[in-house]
């Protein structure tokens, strides 16, 4: 991919830092395992949703991998709220489980913040718990959402230094563009930026982004990210996960992110790539979660 691009353009490889990730998260597991404890991950899976079961199953292979303990619990799009209820409240309960997962989206019947509560904060690996979200805030320890905290791991392994850094973020959901804002501003090593959040209201969306120094793209629609939205030798941080059609490839879709790559590519100092950029981080960081997660809980 490295090939199409400007001699100039950092290409930031995901795959590579996830690697990386993991293998400082192996001796720590071996630390673990020495002490008698095997960090846990449980995922609950309500429906049949194609990408939700696609992930799940990744999340479980990922934990195999490190030979950490998993249990994927599925149930039927159909199950009560109660239900979920009741198995959350089982697994807060389960000393060999350490993480706790609820693959969202659920079913319209349920109401997703009512699950998220009743995940025990310690054992929240997802970071989307209210008591963690606002730890995030206050700048205390706490588990940080997988994705936003993949992001700062690209960023500190290609030593691009937010602090003093203009940082725009397109997209203002919870699980990407609040808490990466949130993260970035921090009085912290690797935060200390100057963060602007960006939106499908703000007004001169172009010249918003043409301000930043860091560009993180997460709004979910491929290529809303256009060559003339980027500044010369900015960091672009592609967080879009979109499925296009593509009759040309066995599965009859393919992955694009919300950036016009090969556009907005040669302009940057650094950019993320779809696939292969910020979505292998996710998962690495739900595995370091879930080792941290153990580790807390059990004192070792
Ligand atoms: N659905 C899409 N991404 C995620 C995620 O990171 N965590 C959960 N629980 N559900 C998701």
């Amino acid at each position: 991919m490295s090939g199409s691009v400007g001699e100039k353009t950092q290409i930031i490889d995901g795959k590579e830092v996830a690697k990386s990730v993991r293998r400082a998260l192996k001796d720590r597991i071996k630390g673990l395992a020495a002490a008698g404890v095997t960090p846990g991950l449980a995922a609950v899976l309500v429906g049949d949703d194609p990408a939700s079961q696609t992930y799940v199953n990744s999340k479980a292979r990922a934990c195999e991998k490190l030979k950490l303990y998993s249990e994927v619990i599925r149930r039927p799009a159909d199950i009560s709220q109660d239900e979920l209820l009741g198995i959350v409240n089982d697994l807060n309960a389960n000393d060999q489980i350490h993480g706790i997962l609820v693959q969202s989206p659920l079913p319209k019947h349920m109401d997703e913040l009512s699950v998220t509560l009743a995940i025990d904060p310690a054992k929240d690996v997802d970071g989307f718990h209210p008591f963690n979200v606002g730890m995030m805030l206050i700048g205390r320890p706490g588990l940080l959402p997988c994705t936003p905290h993949g992001i700062v791991k690209l960023l500190e392994h290609y030593e691009i230094d937010p602090s003093g850094k203009q940082v725009v973020v397109v997209g203002r959901s919870n699980i990407v563009g609040k808490p990466i804002a949130a993260i970035l501003v921090q009085k912290a090593p690797m935060a200390n930026a100057t963060v602007t959040i960006a939106h499908s209201r703000t007004a001169n969306l172009a010249e918003v982004c043409r301000r930043a120094d860091i560009l993180i793209a997460a709004i979910g629609r491929p290529d809303t990210i256009t060559e003339d939205m980027v500044r010369e030798g900015a960091v672009v941080i592609d967080v879009g996960v979109n499925r296009v059609d593509d009759s040309s490839t066995e599965k009859g879709y393919r992955l694009v992110g919300d950036v016009d790559f090969d556009k907005v590519a040669p302009k940057c100092s650094a950019i993320t790539p779809v696939p292969g950029g910020v979505g292998p981080m996710t998962i690495a960081m739900l595995m370091s979660n879930t080792v941290e997660a153990a580790a807390r809980i059990t004192g070792k």
